[in-house]
């Protein structure tokens, strides 16, 4: 690997980004309104902006044109960590929180042909439950199905037909950790505080590496299990797939889809219910044609749950925009930030149309794009669970105006804490399963507790509380 090849030196007036003066992108403001964040920050510095990430200074990528070439341009801008100058001189500080995710060697860290055939094996892998034709196929739709109806069931369980739910921690969570469990073939045990290990590490909290390293622990020893007693799940299929994966490298290819699959994927439910519930017209105009996906499509626009893609190394000293990126500078391509140009178009003819919403950048573009068998499980997973709120509420009304709605607004992720509503099951809402219904977990609990609510969920409805 050629690192840092400086093949054409900077321009004398390009001053490089740890020299720059930069503002801290996570703030209260950016929490509340990432939206006017990125508008300011177009204002001051054009396409591409200096900005500091937890003390570390950052290009982060805000035009849509700028993103599109950094995804797309694998050449230029790589994805190998040990790209990244800062890194390898030692600059960064102590315990930097994000760190700890970039260092676990996974398909999203790689490059060229290691890439390549780390995708090939996830894709392979995935193929039988593509098919429905194919018992794992048909069983995981005929059971994201069911679990969400099972959901609805315990919630008129617990608050009647009529009352007030978190979609959130009641619904979404519980159903994405259910399909998760399946999917991996995860005997339960093993989802305890997984789940918020998996958020601690991507919003890059003071404990993110001692977390990272306990959920690959998690799935190492999930690897090593069906490694022993092959199922039909997505780990025995991955080591089907490439019987070279070690447990350790499996475990870290897990992880990796365990963070898309649960909390990426979850988001996407939350923020498509979201766009329907507060009435967003072009969503609802939607619907009555039973064009989920567009409605799907359209959230990602205005809300991608990726906000932020992962970050990015440049090969080669380069202009990107307005400034010069140096060899070994970080970039920080934002999907959030670059769709406020196709939003900007919108008043006029772009998103009204059927083309322009596929035009998001929701599942990344180039080549480390989403998969394209995981993008079909999650756009599967996504409208079954929102199909199913819409086929068994006939009243549902946000609880909070939609601008005080708490956000979990880290570097990467984009998504809701609750989405509390008041509503109406149907006279044909599915009753409640005849197991133990478990307590219902108050919308203002922290994660810690919120967490453990919907593992006692999970471990009601898929053990009768065992
Ligand atoms: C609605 C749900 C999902 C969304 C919005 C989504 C979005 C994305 C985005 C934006 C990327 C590119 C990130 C980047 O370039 O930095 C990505 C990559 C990826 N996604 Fe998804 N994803 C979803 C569901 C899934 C699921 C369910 C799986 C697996 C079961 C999955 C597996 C992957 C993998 C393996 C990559 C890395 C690809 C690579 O680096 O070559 N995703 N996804």
């Amino acid at each position: 690997m050629n690192v840092h090849p400086h093949t054409t030196p900077p321009p004398a007036d390009g001053t490089p980004l740890e020299s720059l003066p930069v503002e801290p992108l996570l703030t209260a403001e950016f929490d509340v309104d990432p939206g006017a964040v990125y508008e300011r920050l177009r204002h001051t510095y054009g396409p591409v902006a200096p900005v500091g990430l937890m003390g570390v200074p950052v290009w982060l990528v805000l035009g849509y044109a700028e993103v599109t070439e950094v995804l797309r341009n694998e050449g230029q801008w790589r994805r190998d960590v040990r790209y990244w100058r800062a890194r390898a001189e030692g600059r960064l500080p102590r315990d930097w929180p994000l760190l700890a995710g970039y260092e676990v060697r996974q398909t999203m860290f790689m490059d060229d042909e290691e890439h390549r055939a780390a995708r090939r094996t996830l894709h392979s892998a995935l193929g039988p439950f593509q098919d429905t034709r194919n018992p794992e196929g048909w069983e995981l739709r005929a059971a994201v199905a069911r679990y969400a109806d099972e959901l609805v069931g315990l919630l008129a369980a617990e608050s009647g037909s009529v009352g007030f739910a978190d979609l959130g921690a009641q619904y979404t969570r519980p159903l994405l950790l259910m399909i998760t469990t399946r999917l991996f073939g995860c005997p339960v045990e093993m989802g305890d505080e997984l789940v918020m290990d998996v958020w601690r590490m991507l919003d890059g909290g003071p404990d993110s590496g001692p977390a990272t390293g306990r959920a690959l622990g998690a799935f190492t020893r999930l690897a090593a299990h069906r490694r022993a007693r092959p199922g039909d799940d997505l780990t025995s299929y991955m080591l089907l797939s490439d019987p070279q994966l070690s447990d350790e490298q499996l475990g870290r290819e897990l992880f990796m889809n365990a963070v898309y699959l649960n909390d990426i994927t979850g988001n996407m439910v939350l923020n498509t219910l979201l766009e329907v519930l507060r009435g967003n017209a072009t969503v609802r105009r939607s619907l009555p044609t039973g064009q989920l996906g567009e409605t799907v499509n359209r959230a990602a626009l205005v809300n991608p749950p990726v906000a932020n893609m992962c970050f990015r190394f440049a090969a080669r000293d380069v202009q990107l925009g307005n400034v010069w990126v140096r060899a070994g500078d970080i970039v920080s391509p934002s999907a959030a930030a670059a769709h406020r140009d196709l939003l900007a178009l919108s008043s006029s003819h772009m998103v009204g149309s059927m083309v322009s919403t596929r035009a998001h950048l929701g599942w990344g573009a180039g080549t480390h794009q989403c998969p394209s068998a995981a993008r079909e499980l999650a756009g599967m997973i996504v409208t079954t669970a929102v199909g199913r709120v819409l086929d068994h509420f006939t009243r549902a009304e946000l609880t909070l105006p939609p601008d005080q709605l708490p956000w979990r607004s880290g570097p990467v992720v984009r998504g809701l804490r609750l989405l509390p509503v008041r509503y109406e099951l149907g006279p044909r809402a599915p009753s409640a399963p005849r197991r133990t219904p478990p307590a219902a977990v108050p919308a203002n609990q922290s994660t810690e507790h919120e967490s453990r609510g919907l593992l006692s969920i999970l471990r009601k409805l898929m053990f009768g509380g065992r």
